[in-house]
């Protein structure tokens, strides 16, 4: 249980970020496609953001309490901040990249779930993998020549 309960909170610092840096691109993309990647961009930030608060319930009802400060992300995060500005190809190939690093992250914590009986986030986490996985279609889609 202890080790399920930290690899959550991996997972929940490793959203935030994959949020954070998804909003980022939200804000930032350029070029002549900026419209149709500035909707893309904000689509998947809106829907990783909107799962931050139902995972931090779901660990608090696991008993522990939630890291909410960016020195703790920082300490947790798997997904690499990006203080760049970055071209639109940059941008969807590394949220691409880190889009795989997230479904490889829930598909461990799935695992450990369902070791430790957890059925009902094994569902949450099933329904993040899902998420990821439209996520990285889209992306994927977008960038096909
Ligand atoms: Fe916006």
């Amino acid at each position: 249980m202890e080790q399920l309960v930290q690899l959550a909170k991996i997972a929940f610092a490793s959203e935030f970020s994959f949020y954070l840096k998804a909003h980022q691109f939200h804000w930032n993309i350029e070029g002549p496609d900026f419209y149709q990647y500035h909707e893309l961009f904000g689509e998947i930030y809106e829907e990783v953001f909107e799962s931050i608060d139902p995972f931090a319930e779901q660990i608090r009802a696991m008993g522990s309490y939630m890291p909410g400060s960016y020195t703790r992300f920082s300490m947790l995060t798997r997904i690499d901040d990006e203080e760049q500005i970055l071209s639109k190809d940059q941008m969807v190939t590394e949220l691409i990249q880190d889009n795989e690093k997230m479904v490889v992250i829930f598909k461990k914590l799935f695992e450990a779930s369902e070791a430790n009986n957890e059925y009902g986030f094994s569902d949450f986490v099933a329904a993040r993998l899902d998420a990821h996985r439209k996520h990285g279609w889209m992306l994927r889609a977008s960038m096909k020549r």
